[in-house]
């Protein structure tokens, strides 16, 4: 019998055996050695050898692994299809803006991208530009207006603009299940001189749902669980990548510790108080408002 060997054994049948911590890896890749689709091959590899790194850098005990293996399972039974806690995990861990990073590398003149997040709801009422999409909720009176152009300059018409943002408290109407209709979301499209505009309220900084792995995870490593006031947006137009990004609220007190690590200098806007009087459509407020103006630009495809 072949003990400690540093190199697994081939027996009489061409099986390996008495694989150890030196030798594993390899072997486990040339176990997907005869996988057919070339890309599967090259994520297994690389998925086998990182992890087997990992698991040799930290050197877990069993009762870590096990805690490991209990996060991951009660991450997976927080999921619902209201909650994802996978995504979650992800964009706490700064995975989702990587993947984001490495699939919109922009070109001059294109607006940069954040993550999506759980909020975003694909059938959000319609509104005509100047609409009003508070649906009642109190806060500070905000106008948006917003043109969309594509990296090439041409003026966008038409675009599909969907709106999204949290209430003065800092929740999402999807939060809210006392809410009978939806609130703070809204679907627009850019008029003749591709503009949009609309009114709405100030949204507020919010904490990511943490009552959960990814929460236990934020408070036993002492982070918290805070995004910096923003309005997201998911602008799409014919011929065009459809953007998804947000716009932060210049002066946020969580702009340098976004628990999901979605902040660009691009993106952040000041929102300045106006007096009471006409807004940009026109209309006279008799409360002061804020405006919050911002001009984006598409990746053509
Ligand atoms: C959001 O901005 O809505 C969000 C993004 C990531 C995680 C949680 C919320
Ligand atoms: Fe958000």
């Amino acid at each position: 019998m072949v003990r400690g060997t540093i190199t697994g054994t081939i027996g009489r049948n061409g099986q390996m055996r008495d694989f150890n911590e030196h030798n594993i890896t390899q072997a486990v890749i040339d176990r997907f050695a005869g996988t057919p689709d070339a890309r599967l091959k090259r994520v297994m590899n690389s998925l086998v050898t990182h992890l087997h790194d990992f698991v040799r850098d930290v050197e877990p005990s069993f009762a870590e692994w096990e805690a490991v293996i209990s996060f991951l399972t009660r991450t997976g039974q927080m999921c619902d299809d209201k909650r994802q806690e996978f995504i979650l995990l992800s964009d706490t861990l700064g995975v989702s803006m990587l993947v984001d990073a490495l699939n919109h590398r922009m070109p001059a003149g294109a607006t940069e991208t954040t993550v999506l997040g759980p909020f975003y709801v694909n059938a959000a009422p319609v509104f005509e530009n100047g609409a009003d999409i508070s649906g009642g909720m109190v806060g500070e009176l905000l106008f948006v207006e917003a043109s969309v152009a594509g990296a090439d300059g041409k003026k966008l018409a038409g675009a599909t603009v969907d709106v999204w943002q949290s209430d003065d408290d800092g929740f999402y109407d999807v939060q809210r299940p006392e809410l009978k209709e939806s609130a703070l979301r809204g679907r627009f499209r850019t008029d003749g001189e591709a503009k949009t505009w609309f009114r709405t309220i100030l949204p507020a900084a919010y904490p990511i749902p943490y009552d959960g792995p990814v929460g236990d995870m934020l408070k036993a490593t002492n982070r918290h669980p805070w995004r910096p006031a923003h309005v997201h947006f998911m602008i799409s137009s014919p011929g065009y990548e459809t953007l998804v990004t947000h716009v932060f609220v210049a002066g946020d007190q969580y702009l340098d510790s976004d628990a999901v690590f979605g902040v660009k200098n691009s993106l952040i806007s000041e929102f300045p108080e106006h007096p009471p009087g006409r807004m940009p459509d026109g209309v006279v407020s008799t409360e002061p408002w804020r405006l919050l103006s911002y001009d984006f630009g598409l990746k053509p495809l």
